[in-house]
């Protein structure tokens, strides 16, 4: 060919993008559900560990792609990470969820060797992926991951955060009597029942203040809501919730596989920031490509940032645990 030729040429190169989810139960289920319908990446693999549940998830859901239709491809697997090869992004669901009446802090001693064997294996056949980990206590076992696994912070994002932000949007819509899509706010500290802080000064109607439309009272209900929101339903459903904690993580995903650069509220690991360091805790954060771009320092009230100290207390508490457990 000549070199005129070969200047005129345009050359385009697609790359396949793909999604493992570890953990076909009701989390894991729905993340990969929500990845497909909404065509975040070409490939997902859903894996786990109970023969053949991972295939039946994901042919159902491949059944429904004629009917939503989506293109991505959605496999199962039972337990054999080599497929897993070649993941952009690895979301963590595995683990027990909890029960009626317990705390997710009391699921440390089950979820915490399985999570650490699950990231050793992702990591084996996609060294650079980016992790997302959903396993409850959230914020400790993202610690885990990252710290057992000597990953860069950028690495390891917990989806607390936007789990927590969507439910207190949902609460908020409801006070408001408005679309959950014209309001906004969100949820730092822990992913716990009383550690997590929804932001009164940051909730906002169409930009506006809801101070402006609801009372204290109202605003203090929406708060108080939010932090029981997950054992809210875990009471109404004997077991914890799957499809706001599958989507929050798929959206958490979706920042990362098309570089949105979004500002997600998340779990992350703390260098000097809100004057924390060696704690992986909720916090604003820009997801792209690279995970955690950068981690946002807000102006929170003097009565917010003793909640931060407190819900910081706590996380460390849990964490802690690790050492015992000797997985650290
Ligand atoms: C919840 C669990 C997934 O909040 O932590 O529903």
């Amino acid at each position: 060919m000549q070199a005129k030729t070969i200047n005129n040429l345009i050359i385009s190169i697609y790359i396949m993008s793909k999604v493992t989810v570890v953990g076909a139960g009701n989390v894991g289920a729905t993340c990969a559900n929500v990845l497909a319908v909404n065509e975040v990446a070409d490939r997902v693999c859903l894996i786990d560990i109970k023969e053949g549940l991972a295939e039946g998830k994901a042919m159902d859901i491949m059944q429904t792609s004629r009917l939503m239709g989506f293109d991505t491809v959605v496999e199962g697997v039972t337990n054999d990470y080599s497929r897993t090869e070649g993941s952009d992004v690895v979301i963590i669901t595995s683990g027990l969820p909890r029960k009626p009446g317990m705390t997710r802090e009391e699921l440390i001693g089950v979820n915490s060797g399985i999570v650490k064997s699950v990231a050793e294996q992702v990591l084996k056949h996609s060294p650079e992926a980016i992790l997302i980990v959903v396993s409850n206590p959230m914020d400790t076992m993202a610690y885990l991951t990252r710290h057992a696994l000597k990953l860069p912070r950028n690495r390891v994002i917990g989806m607390g955060g936007a789990l927590d932000s969507a439910r207190l949007q949902y609460y908020l819509s409801k006070a408001l009597k408005c679309n959950a899509n014209d309001v906004d706010g969100f949820v730092i500290g822990g992913h716990g029942d009383t550690t997590m802080i929804p932001l009164k000064s940051y909730m906002t109607y169409r930009g506006i203040n809801v101070r402006e439309f609801l009372t204290d009272e109202e605003i203090d209900e929406v708060v108080k809501a939010t932090m029981v929101g997950g054992a809210t339903l875990t009471g109404l459903l004997g077991t914890s919730a799957w499809m706001a904690p599958g989507a929050a993580a798929a959206s958490v995903a979706e920042a990362v596989i098309k570089d949105q650069k979004k500002m997600i509220p998340c779990s992350a690991s703390l260098e000097g920031e809100y004057g924390m360091k060696d704690i992986t805790i909720g916090v604003p954060c820009i997801i792209g490509r690279n995970g955690i771009e950068k981690v946002l320092e807000l102006k929170i009230s003097s009565e917010e940032m003793e909640k931060l100290r407190a819900s910081e207390a706590a996380v460390r508490k849990t964490t802690a645990v690790l050492k015992d457990l000797n997985l650290l």
